[in-house]
C-alpha cells in the first residue's frame, strides 16, 4: 500500500496546487491513500466545511488538524458529523470530534492519528501518554498507523518519531511549513520526517503575504494575516506500506514548484 501524506494546505494557492497536482501524482505515485494536514486550508487558519468538502473532491481520503482546528466556527458542529477530518488527540475530554479513525482502503484498515506538540504551542495532554492510549485501544483493529504530529519543536517531533517507532508505520510532523530533508526509515520499521512542508503559496513567509508578515516582524503591531498568492509549492511525502507487519518499507520526498 502507498500513502501520501500532503503538508499543511494553505489557503486558496494550496487548494489549486491539490487540485492541480494531486490526480496525476495519484496515477504516477499508484496511490491508495491521500492524507493531507487541512488546518489552514481555508483563508490560510482554520477549515469550513465547505473547504472540507472541496479538498475530499479532489482526492483526499482524510484531513488532520492541528492548533488552527476552530479559527472557523462552522466547524464545531460539522466535525461531528465528518469522521474524515481529524483533531489533534490530546485535547481535553469533551472536546468535539474525534482525535483517531479508522479508514478502510480497498478492504484493509489504516488507523491516522492527529497529536499536537504542546512546546511552544498549546497547553494540552501529553501527546505520548495520549497515543499510547489510543495504540491500546486500536492494535486489534490495525497493523498499519498513521500519526501526524503538529508541532512546532524539532525535538519534540524527534522524541515521538522514537518513541513510537515499531510500534506504528509512520510519524510525520506538520505545522512548521517547512519540509524537512530528514525523512528515513527508524530501525524498528517507522517512516519519520520532522515535517512535511507547507503546500501552498511559494513566495510568502510560511503562506502569508511578506509585506505583512515582514511588517508584523519589523514594527510588533498587530497586523491582519492574509495568504499570499502567485505560484505554489506542493509538499508532500510518499510512504509505501508492507501491510503484512504494518512497517514501513521507503519514504520518499515529494517537492514540486509551479514556477
Ligand atoms: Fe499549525
Amino acid at each position: 500500500m502507498r500513502i501520501l501524506m500532503i503538508g499543511d494546505i494553505f489557503g486558496r494557492p494550496g487548494r489549486k496546487a491539490v487540485r492541480e497536482n494531486l490526480s496525476s501524482i495519484k496515477q504516477e505515485l499508484k496511490l491508495d491513500m491521500i492524507i493531507a494536514n487541512g488546518e489552514n486550508a481555508s483563508g490560510g487558519n482554520g477549515i469550513t466545511p465547505a473547504t472540507a468538502n472541496e479538498l475530499f473532491d479532489y482526492g483526499i481520503d482524510v484531513l488532520t488538524m492541528g492548533n488552527h482546528v476552530w479559527d472557523k466556527k462552522e466547524i464545531l458542529g460539522h466535525i461531528q458529523k465528518e469522521p474524515r477530518i481529524i483533531r489533534p488527540a490530546n485535547y481535553p475530554p469533551g472536546t468535539p470530534g474525534r482525535g483517531y479513525g479508522i479508514f478502510n482502503i480497498n478492504g484493509v484498515n489504516v488507523g491516522v492519528i492527529n497529536l499536537s506538540g504542546l512546546v511552544y504551542l498549546l497547553n494540552l495532554d501529553c501527546p505520548f501518554r495520549t497515543v499510547e492510549q489510543i495504540l491500546n485501544e486500536i492494535n486489534d483493529l490495525t497493523n498499519i498507523i498513521i500519526v501526524d504530529f503538529h508541532a512546532e519543536a524539532t525535538s519534540e517531533k524527534i522524541a515521538l518519531g522514537w518513541y513510537l517507532d515499531g510500534k506504528v508505520t509512520a510519524v510525520a510532523g506538520t505545522h512548521t511549513h517547512v519540509q524537512t530533508a530528514d525523512e528515513r526509515i527508524l530501525p524498528g520499521g517507522t517512516a519519520y520526517i520532522t515535517d512535511l512542508g507547507m503546500t501552498g503559496p511559494l513566495n510568502s513567509i510560511i503562506g502569508v503575504k511578506i509585506d505583512i508578515a515582514l511588517k508584523k516582524f519589523i514594527t510588533q503591531m498587530p497586523v491582519r494575516f492574509e495568504s499570499a498568492d502567485g505560484p505554489f509549492q506542493f509538499n508532500a511525502v510518499v510512504i509505501e506500506v508492507d501491510e503484512d507487519t504494518g512497517s514501513a518499507v521507503s519514504i520518499n520526498r515529494v517537492f514540486n514548484i509551479e514556477y
